[in-house]
């Protein structure tokens, strides 16, 4: 079989800032990936390119979906994201054959809490994650945290959970039988005014996230935690992460935390 990616049509394109932006693409019947997982997405190439150029994109639709679902920056002299920000429906994006990544379910050990913490575009794989039932079969309550410079990037998050009380599938599974939430989003801001400001990292180190969100601080006992954003924000998370006792995992030996950093430049 030929590894070469395979040439799928754009459905949908949703523009949220000048920064920001939401597509969808066909989805080969052949195709297969563990919710949570990234691939390689690229446009054809144009006359003066050997070779198309490829990034990796977490998958941001339930594995479930006939459709795949990607969330994406635009960078204005991105060697990719300058071209992919123009696409329209009808057009040919290049998908890649391999899904892979460490922010699935099976990378964890089992707990009762599940956090998965994002800055901007490092929501997309939670946007999977929040519409498969099996994240509520796993987790007793779900907590997800978004941070972005400002509101109008929370638009796409935002909307998603909201909608989510009406999805066929997990609708039911994102409240409690007493009507409380089974999932929470959380949001911050660092750049506008919000009710919430701040870091991720801020939010752990004074423990204003544990008041925001009912909860104890984060145990190893019970709480597993997913980080998502960029190589910076990852790093730091995770020494925060670290300093309550949790240990990173992976897809071979599942642990407490598991991290992976929204690639696109
Ligand atoms: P800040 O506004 O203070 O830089 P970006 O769009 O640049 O990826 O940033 C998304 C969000 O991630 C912003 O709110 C940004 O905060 C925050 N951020 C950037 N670097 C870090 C880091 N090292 N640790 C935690 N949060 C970070």
């Amino acid at each position: 079989m030929s590894n070469a990616p395979t040439e799928e049509t754009v459905l949908d394109v949703e523009h949220f800032t000048d920064r920001l932006f939401a597509f969808s693409i066909t989805r080969p019947a052949s195709f297969r990936f563990r919710t949570g997982e990234f691939i390689m997405i690229g446009l054809p190439k144009t006359e003066e390119q050997k070779r198309p150029v490829m990034r990796a994109y977490s998958i941001a639709s339930p594995a479930w979906d006939d459709k795949l679902e990607f969330y994406s920056i635009k960078v204005e002299d991105g060697p990719l994201t300058s071209r992919l920000q123009k696409i329209v429906s009808g057009d040919t994006v290049l998908l890649g054959r391999k899904p892979v990544g460490t922010l699935v379910l099976d990378a964890l050990l089992p707990g009762k809490r599940l956090w998965m913490f994002s800055t901007g575009t490092g929501f997309a794989p939670f946007a999977s994650l929040v519409r498969d039932p099996e994240t509520y079969e796993r987790y007793d309550e779900v907590i997800v945290t978004h941070t972005c410079r400002d509101a109008g990037e929370l638009e796409y998050s935002q909307r998603l959970v909201a909608d989510l009380i009406n999805d066929p599938l997990v609708g039911e599974m994102v409240v409690n039988a007493d009507g409380s939430p089974k999932l929470k989003l959380i949001t911050s801001l660092t750049r506008e005014d919000h009710p919430l400001t701040g870091r991720i990292t801020t939010l752990l180190d004074t423990g204003k996230l544990f008041d925001v969100a009912g909860t104890e601080p984060l145990n190893k006992g019970m709480d597993r935690v997913m980080i998502c954003g960029s190589k910076d924000m990852i790093g730091d998370t995770a020494k925060m992460v670290e300093s309550f006792g949790l240990e990173e995992g992976s897809n071979s030996e599942p642990k407490h935390f598991v991290v992976e950093k929204s690639f696109v430049g």
